[in-house]
């Protein structure tokens, strides 16, 4: 049966009839729905009470995932089945950090490689890992993008308060060659390690960057041997990395069944044990581990992914809800947004099932977001007055790590006033409209008691699993992303215009080939500036 079509489904939608009379205020009054509404894991609060639902909807939802078998999805992907039907592969990121049911050849497989990046993290932190010229590295230089840059760098400056060693981590993802100039700007090539991270190894931007690095350092060191000394990769296609020029004894393995966007947890995380070390870093995947095991273990009305995926589903699909806003009061955490654009997005925004049939439903709506209290003064005002439909995600640290009460109490009243605003918004005078703030938005506010090792990996693992939860809940495949390869193509033939190499041609002839009037007309523009 169509997931519209389902009872529960059908039930919602009467609900939401109903309930778009009913102001989010009234919601509220209700202790019970409002302690169901109130859960912890492992240092994280989750506060949804500011959800536009009552204890009805509540009901109807946890059919919805009951009728959708969001338990038995969960039980299958935790056990290795082949979930990923488009590209067979199972899912399983979770053994990264023992969170899955895997084979002893797996879970030895995970171990070794931990041990053997612990072993170099430990000898470069120590300074014991030197450059071809006998000296300490004290500048990391990580490659990669999408799923192998976004979570290594929001982590690093996420627990900047547990770093503990004198390394500089740097980030260079996008082709721009403006990144690439910034970051190796005033870098001494003898004490400077990259890392070349690329799950398929076939990615043109972590490829040029990787070239254009190796260049650098060739053209400053004249050290043609001494390039394995400062790169080493990650990826799980060794035979591409070898033959890109990596040195195998420097490579570290991922598997196939770890896809690129849930990949901080394997070698992809390097950076991250590189600044704050083995221990730390392990508590960073015990954190993670503590969200898999409530995902498996907690009922569907305590178990935060499932509520946060049956919250957000009825957010989007039955309150209209076109966007996810991710405010962050907390400035550590300024790159969440993005990692959870490619996580949420990438994942779900989908628009078949499993079985390749169109589905008649909205996904995954836009995710966006920033940094409170900066939002307030740029974007909050189309959050309180503007006319779409949105909902938004606070994530709040209750802790004061500078031990400055003032500007942390101030912070954090901050984010509470907007979402109350938000929630209850203000009835003006009738001859003031403009002052009207029409509320009714539904949020939800996650305080992290600090941001430790331990939160983040809860946090993130979390938001992971209700990514899955969401894509059980719509029937659609969270895993693959074929959407995403038509652009990459149909850039290979623009760019042999652009730089003149069609096949056949002398460069920097006046090559063309097959372009639809549109691109034809910027080419030729691009190129008679040059
Ligand atoms: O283009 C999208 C994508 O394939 C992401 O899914 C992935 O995280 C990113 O590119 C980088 O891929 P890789 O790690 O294989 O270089």
């Amino acid at each position: 049966m169509s997931l519209t079509q389902l009872p529960a489904w059908q039930a919602l939608s009467a609900a939401a009839a109903q309930l778009t009379a009913t102001p989010l205020a009234a919601c509220l009054d209700d202790d019970e729905r409002n302690r169901q509404l109130r859960l912890q894991l492992n240092g994280c609060h989750f506060d949804f009470t500011r959800q536009r639902l009552n204890r009805e909807v509540i009901a109807h939802l946890l059919s919805l995932a009951e009728q959708t078998a969001v338990a038995d999805k969960t039980r299958h992907m935790l056990s290795g089945d082949v979930i990923n039907a488009s590209e067979q592969r199972a899912v399983l990121h979770t053994a990264l950090r023992g969170g899955a049911q895997v084979d002893t050849a797996t879970r030895q497989a995970v171990e070794d490689v931990q041990k053997q990046l612990n072993d170099v993290a430990a000898q470069i932190r120590g300074g014991r890992w030197l450059g071809f010229s006998g000296k300490a590295i004290t500048d990391v230089v990580h490659i990669g993008i999408g799923g192998s840059h976004l979570g290594p760098e929001l982590a690093v400056e996420a627990l900047s308060g547990y770093h503990s060693s004198a390394l500089r981590l740097h980030f260079i993802a996008n082709i721009d060659a403006n990144i690439f100039h910034r970051v190796l700007h005033g870098l001494n090539p003898e004490t400077t390690l990259f890392i070349i991270a690329s799950k398929s190894f076939g990615t043109l931007e972590t490829k040029q960057n990787a070239l254009s690095a190796r260049s650098w350092f060739i053209e400053r060191t004249n050290a043609l041997a001494g390039v394995s000394r400062h790169f080493i990769g990650v990826t799980s296609n060794v035979p591409a990395a070898v033959e890109f020029g990596l040195d195998a004894a420097n490579l570290f393995p991922m598997w196939d069944w770890v896809g690129g966007r849930y990949s901080l947890w394997s070698a992809v995380g390097l950076p991250l044990l590189l600044a704050i070390g083995e221990d730390q870093f392990s508590r960073f995947l015990a954190g993670a581990r503590q969200a898999d095991e409530h995902l498996l273990q907690a009922s569907a009305a305590a178990n935060l992914p499932t509520l946060s995926a049956l919250i957000a589903t009825w957010n989007y699909n039955f309150l209209g809800a076109g966007s996810l806003a991710v405010l962050c009061y907390d400035e550590r955490l300024r790159l969440l947004p993005d990692y959870l654009q490619q996580l949420e997005m990438e994942s779900n925004g989908k628009s078949v099932t499993v079985d390749g049939e169109k589905v008649d439903y909205h996904t995954m709506p836009v995710l966006w977001g920033g940094v409170g209290t900066n939002g307030q003064h740029a974007y909050h005002q189309l959050l309180h007055q503007g006319t779409r439909a949105y909902t938004a995600d606070f994530i709040l640290v209750a802790g004061d790590d500078r031990n400055m009460r003032d500007h942390h109490h101030w912070l954090l009243a901050n984010a509470l006033g907007q979402s109350q605003a938000m929630a209850l918004g203000f009835a003006a005078a009738a001859d003031e409209p403009h002052r009207h703030v029409p509320g009714n938005h539904p949020t939800t506010t996650i305080v992290l008691d600090e941001l430790s090792p331990a939160t983040l990996g809860t946090l993130l693992a979390l938001y992971e699993h209700k990514v899955f939860c969401q894509g059980a809940i719509w029937n659609i495949n969270s895993f693959d992303q074929w959407g995403v390869e038509l652009g990459k193509e149909l850039a290979i033939p623009i760019h042999a215009q652009l730089s003149g190499t069609v096949c056949g041609e002398a460069p920097g002839e006046d090559s063309r080939t097959a372009q639809d009037p549109a691109t034809q007309g910027l080419i030729d523009h691009i190129k008679s500036r040059h």
